[in-house]
C-alpha cells in the first residue's frame, strides 16, 4: 500500500466527489447557460455548490467564482487591482508581497506590473525565523502599498499567518489585500466577510476535488477586471462555458465538508501530526522541525536531519513506500535549496536537506499507524546500512564525449531479456533503499544490487574479457541514477550499457511489492 503523505502538493479525489463529477458527465451534463430543462438542472447543481463556498467561506455578499485553480484567482485579483491602480481608481505606489509567497503570486505581480505599463517598485514583506510577517515591516510599508499579498497557510512549512495581525497592520492604508487561502481550506476556519481581504482564490484539487478547478473569492466593492471575456459566464466576470464535472466534484467536497462526517476535526489532526513527529524523532538522530509545529496547520511537518540531503531522505522514502516531497524546488539535474526556509533565516543545511511531510483531513487512525511503522523502517534501515553515497562515480572518470546511454522503455524489457538472455540487471540505488523491499525480480529476471556510490568497484567484473558482451541495464527509483550508471560503463567502454526509463517507479507491477531476498553482486559490497 502506498503511504501518501504529500496532500499539500495535491490529494486524490474523494469517492463522492468521483461520483459526483461522473454523474455531471454522464447524466446531468448540462450547459448552465441553456434554457432548456438539462440546462437548468446544470445551473442548479452550480449553484447549490456556490452556496455551499458562501456558507463555508462566510463570503456574505462578496463574489465567489468559479474558475480553474488559486493561479487563475491569483492572476485574476492582482490584474484587478492593478488595472484600478492604472486608471487611478486607486492609490499607493508599493506592490507587496509575502516573502515565502507561492511563486505564482509575486509571477503575477511582476507580469501584470509590467504589461499593464505601471512600473511600479515591488517588495517582498520579510519573515521571521517563525516563518510568520514582520508586522512592524509591514506597518512602516503599509501607507505607500496599494497593493498587498499574504497566504494564510505556507505549503512548504504549514506556517499559519497572523492575518489578524497583518489586518491590524493596514489600518489605514488604502491597499488592496490579496490572501491565498489554498492550503487553508478545511483545515482552518475562514471568516472572509468579517476580514478587510479583497481577494481569496483556492484550489479543489487540495482538497480531495480533481484538478482544474477553483475558487476565487471577490471581496463586494473591491475593484475586478475579468481575465477572460467572451460569452458572459459567471455574471461576465469569467467567460467560458463552466468546467461543470469539475464543479460538482468541488460541490461534494464542500457538502461533506459541511456535514462534517467525512473528514478529520483539527484536534484528531493535531494529533496525528504529532504521532507522526514523534516518530520521525524516534527514527532519525538530531532531526529538527523547521517551523514552530504550534503555528502551524495541524497536516504539514517541515524537517531536516543533519548530514542526509533531502534527496536522499525522499529516495528513502520513497522505497518505503511513503510518498513526500523535498522542502524544495527540484528539477531533475539539481535540487534548489528550499526559497521558504532561506527567507526564514534557517542555516543552509536545514534549507538543503528540507522534507515536507503533509496528509489530508481524510487520514484516518489506520493510515497514521502504517505510516509511523514505515518512518521507524526506514530510521532502522538508515542505522543498519549507513550511508555510503558519496558524489557521482561518473565525477572520478575523464569527462569523455560519450553519447548518452539508451532508455530501455518498461514495455520493451520482456522482449529485450528475450533476446539478451545473458543480460545483468542491476540496482543503483543505496543499500539502505533496497533494505525497505530487499532484491528486485522484475519480469523474472533476478536483480544485482550495487549502489551507485560502489558501481566502480564492481564495474571491472563487468569489462573483463567474455563479460563485456552481456548486456548491462540498470535500474534506480526514478532512472537519475541508473542514467548516470549506465552512462559511466559506456564511459568506461561498456558498449551494451542501458538504464531503465523513468526507473522502478513507473514499472507496472510496483518494485516495492515483491520483497524476496537480497541479491548483492558481492556480498563484500554490502555494507
Ligand atoms: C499556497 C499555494 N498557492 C497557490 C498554488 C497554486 O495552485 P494551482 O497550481 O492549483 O493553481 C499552490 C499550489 O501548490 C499553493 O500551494
Amino acid at each position: 500500500m502506498e503511504i501518501y503523505l504529500d496532500a499539500n502538493a495535491t490529494t486524490p479525489v474523494l469517492a463522492q466527489a468521483r461520483a459526483a463529477a461522473l454523474q455531471a458527465m454522464a447524466d446531468d451534463f448540462g450547459n448552465p447557460s441553456s434554457m432548456h430543462s438539462t440546462g437548468l438542472k446544470a445551473r442548479a447543481l452550480m449553484a447549490a455548490a456556490r452556496e455551499r463556498v458562501r456558507r463555508l467561506l462566510e463570503t456574505g455578499d462578496g463574489h465567489v467564482l468559479f474558475l480553474s485553480g488559486a493561479t487563475e484567482g491569483i492572476q485574476t485579483a492582482v490584474l484587478s487591482a492593478l488595472n484600478a491602480l492604472r486608471e487611478r481608481r486607486a492609490t499607493g505606489d508599493l506592490l507587496l508581497y509575502g516573502a515565502t509567497e507561492h511563486k505564482a503570486v509575486p509571477e503575477a505581480i511582476r507580469h501584470w506590473n509590467r504589461l499593464l505599463g505601471l512600473d511600479l517598485e515591488v517588495q517582498k514583506i520579510p519573515v521571521g525565523l517563525d516563518g510568520r510577517h514582520d508586522l512592524a515591516w509591514l506597518r512602516q510599508h503599509a501607507p505607500r502599498a496599494a497593493l498587498v499579498c499574504t497566504m494564510a497557510a505556507n505549503n512548504e512549512t504549514g506556517v499559519i499567518s497572523d492575518l489578524a495581525g497583518i489586518e491590524a497592520a493596514l489600518a489605514g492604508s488604502a491597499a488592496y489585500w490579496l490572501v491565498d487561502g489554498v492550503q487553508a481550506l478545511g483545515k482552518l476556519p475562514l471568516r472572509l466577510a468579517q476580514t478587510r481581504i479583497d481577494y481569496a482564490p483556492f484550489s479543489g484539487h487540495k482538497l480531495y476535488a480533481p484538478k482544474g478547478i477553483g475558487l476565487l473569492y471577490v471581496r463586494a466593492g473591491a475593484p475586478f477586471t475579468p481575465l477572460m471575456t467572451g460569452g458572459g459566464q459567471e455574471g461576465a466576470l469569467r467567460s467560458g462555458t463552466e468546467n461543470m464535472s469539475g464543479i460538482a466534484a468541488l460541490g461534494a467536497v464542500l457538502e461533506a465538508l459541511e456535514a462534517g462526517e467525512t473528514f478529520r476535526d483539527r484536534a484528531t489532526m493535531r494529533a496525528y501530526r504529532d504521532r507522526l513527529a514523534a516518530s520521525l524523532s524516534a527514527a532519525f538522530s538530531g532531526l529538527l522541525f523547521n517551523a514552530p509545529q504550534d503555528i502551524c496547520l495541524p497536516t504539514t511537518l517541515n524537517f531536516s536531519v543533519p548530514g542526509l540531503a533531502s534527496r536522499l531522505l525522499q529516495d528513502l522514502f520513497d522505497a518505503a513506500g511513503v510518498r513526500v516531497s523535498g522542502g524544495s524546488a527540484c528539477s531533475a539535474a539539481a535540487a534548489e535549496p528550499s526559497f521558504v526556509l532561506r527567507a526564514m533565516g534557517l542555516p543552509a543545511w536545514q534549507c538543503e536537506s528540507a522534507l515536507r511531510l503533509s496528509f489530508g483531513p481524510l487520514a484516518d487512525v489506520g493510515f497514521i499507524d502504517e505510516a509511523c511503522r514505515r518512518i521507524a523502517a526506514c530510521g532502522e534501515a538508515l542505522r543498519r546500512h549507513g550511508l555510503s553515497a558519496s558524489g557521482a562515480p561518473c565525477e572520478a572518470l575523464p569527462q569523455t564525449e560519450c553519447p548518452d546511454a539508451p532508455r530501455l522503455q518498461a514495455q520493451q524489457w520482456d522482449g529485450f531479456m528475450r533476446d539478451h538472455p545473458h543480460t545483468i540487471v542491476v540496482d543503483v540505488r543505496e543499500p539502505f533503499e533496497q533494505a525497505m523491499g530487499s532484491a528486485l525480480q522484475l519480469a523474472g529476471v533476478v536483480v544485482q544490487a550495487v549502489p551507485l556510490s560502489r558501481l566502480l568497484e564492481v564495474s571491472a567484473s563487468w569489462l573483463a574479457p567474455g563479460q563485456a558482451s552481456r548486456p548491462l541495464v540498470f535500474v534506480c527509483r526514478s532512472g537519475n541514477r541508473s542514467a548516470q550508471a549506465a552512462q559511466c560503463l559506456r564511459r568506461l567502454g561498456h558498449s551494451q550499457a542501458y538504464t531503465l526509463a523513468g526507473g522502478l517507479a513507473l514499472w507496472p507491477e510496483q518494485a516495492g511489492q515483491q520483497h524476496s531476498a537480497a541479491a548483492p553482486a558481492d556480498p563484500a559490497l554490502m555494507v
